[in-house]
């Protein structure tokens, strides 16, 4: 099968290109353009002193030659630690970046999903509207999160800010989590092994972007493109680049 009148999905680098470079670095996020990215997945965390970093876990230790939590670490602090040459020496120096510079660094037309890891706050939704205000990016930017009120406060306290509901359930309607999360929902973004092409096209008839999450596989990378999602996340962008050339 190829993809036909399905429409060719996003490559959405997770984490940047995490299978090749150390995760939610600048390094990362422009391996995974080079190589054929259209949208890059990152996730964010609030520090003591209200600026927004991009890190996976709420801890350093794992990605950072430091300990600790974010939030009770400042910016300059996190700025100050090694945040690649856990991965590979070759990385060593890289840094945890802010959230702003990646808005400054990322190309415009790279769509961005930022995942918002941390616990909902007004200085959290103030410091990151001003800085998708000034990027120019409220309409190519979904923020995403398992936690679901986290996204419907900040679509409360403002609701020009797209979000996307991540979940790994099975649901007979994938529509339907969003039809009662009591918001308006860009997206939603199901874990690859629970959609099927019914599901895929209820919900993309009814408006809904379908970006499905973390496909490194290359049988299962066709398998899902084929479904007709919007996006397909992977830590692999070249390999799904390849895949979906083939189609
Ligand atoms: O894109 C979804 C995916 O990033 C969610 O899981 O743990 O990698 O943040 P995690
Ligand atoms: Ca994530």
């Amino acid at each position: 099968m190829t993809l036909g009148k399905q429409k060719r999905p996003l490559i959405i680098g997770h984490r940047g290109a995490k299978g090749e470079a150390p995760e939610n670095t600048l390094a990362s996020f422009a391996l995974a353009v080079e190589q054929g990215a259209n949208a890059l997945e990152l996730d964010i965390h609030l520090t003591v002193d209200g600026e927004i970093v991009v890190c996976h876990d709420p801890l350093i230790n794992r990605t950072t030659n430091g300990e600790g939590a974010i939030a009770n670490l400042t910016a300059a602090e996190l700025k100050s630690l090694d945040a690649g040459g856990w991965f590979d020496p070759r990385y060593a120096g890289e840094r945890i970046p802010l959230l702003e510079e990646v808005l400054a660094a990322v190309p415009a037309g790279v769509m961005l999903n930022i995942e918002v890891k941390c616990p909902y706050s007004g200085r959290l939704q103030e410091r990151l509207v001003e800085l998708l205000e000034r990027y120019d990016r409220l309409g190519s930017v979904v923020l995403s999160s398992f936690h679901h009120k986290v996204l419907l406060a900040l679509k409360q306290a403002n609701p020009r800010l797209q979000v996307g509901l991540l979940y790994r359930g099975n649901f007979v309607q994938h529509r339907k989590i969003a039809e009662i999360s009591g918001m308006e929902v860009y997206a939603l973004h199901p874990y690859f092994t629970m959609v099927d092409a019914e599901d895929v096209a209820d919900a993309v008839e009814h408006g809904y972007k379908i970006f499905s999450f973390t496909v490194n596989d290359p049988e299962q990378m066709r398998r899902v493109a084929e479904l007709g999602v919007t996006g397909i996340g992977t830590d692999f962008p070249a390999r799904l680049k390849e895949v979906l050339d083939s189609m």
